[in-house]
């Protein structure tokens, strides 16, 4: 199978791109499945119904969450309807929507999705690695799924790799978010789970994590209570992780995907694009 991860997209900037790109990108490189994280998709914070919508009619299989999943308080309703939206997993138990679902492609493949939060320089939750052994002794990658798709949203390098290290061989992808920068150690561990620290963020990189600048800096210099954060508003860099499997569910090839904005651009390599290049 096809797959591509795009990290944490913010804002207008990042919904333009995803809204323009995305239909462009699943044909031309003949996407099987596609995961979208938007948990900083409304205004950099939480989602909309809307926005939702937007993202699945644009070529979306599944859209993932965070640490900023109900900052729309919306969004604690129509999850619940939409099991196309994943939250993370390891919420407290009665938390709204779910953490892990079994995804059906437009191909018919069996795609299990789940989201995560990592715990160190974050929130206190439960534990994800408990967590994961559950759901992957429950949905056997290559018996019951297709392929396995883990977004562990985290801040620390550390935990996310042992993560990938904890599930290698028993997922296709196991891809951090939640840094807004992409890392350049993309690569298939030794039992065929493709990693990826962090795919980086869908924003204007002419900015502190997504945000106009002058705020963020105003408080790391003063220390004093100022403004709202407002998204950056310039050309967004659609940020990502390409991933081919085999019939097993296993990885076979990972490319870095980053197109347009400011940032160098990746794209896979080794999939002939059957138009030419979407974002020049
Ligand atoms: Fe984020
Ligand atoms: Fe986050």
């Amino acid at each position: 199978m096809r797959l591509l991860f795009i990290g944490d997209v913010v804002g207008r900037a990042g919904r333009a791109v995803i809204i323009e790109e995305l239909p462009k990108l699943r044909a031309a490189w003949n996407l099987d499945c596609v995961i979208v994280n938007c948990e900083n998709a409304a205004g950099g914070f939480g989602i909309t119904e809307t926005i939702c919508a937007d993202f699945l009619n644009a070529g979306a299989d599944c859209v993932t969450l965070g640490n900023h999943a109900f900052d729309q308080r919306e969004a604690l309703v129509f999850i619940a309807r939409q099991p196309r939206l994943i939250r993370p997993l390891n919420y407290p138990r009665g938390t709204p929507g779910g953490g892990a679902n079994l995804i059906e492609t437009a191909g018919g493949q069996r795609v299990l999705v789940i989201n995560l939060l990592g715990r160190i320089f974050m929130d206190a939750l439960d534990d994800p690695f408990a967590a994961i052994e559950q759901e992957l002794n429950a949905c056997p990658l290559g018996a019951v799924c297709d392929a396995a798709v883990i977004d562990f949203h985290a801040e620390a390098s550390s935990e996310k790799q042992a993560f990938a290290h904890f599930v290698d061989g028993r997922a296709s992808l196991v891809v951090g978010t939640h840094t807004h920068v992409p890392t350049a150690d993309h690569q298939i561990l030794p039992q065929g789970t493709a990693y990826m620290t962090d795919a980086g963020m869908t924003g204007d990189y002419d900015s502190v994590i997504g945000m106009e600048k002058d705020e963020p800096i105003r408080r790391f210099s003063t220390k004093l209570p100022g403004n709202r954060l407002e998204p950056a508003a310039g050309a967004a860099t659609l940020c990502g992780v390409a991933v081919e499997t085999d019939a097993k569910g296993l990885a076979i090839k990972i490319a870095p995907v980053r197109l347009g904005g400011r940032l160098s651009q990746a794209r896979p390599e080794f999939w002939e694009e059957k138009i030419p290049q979407t974002i020049v």
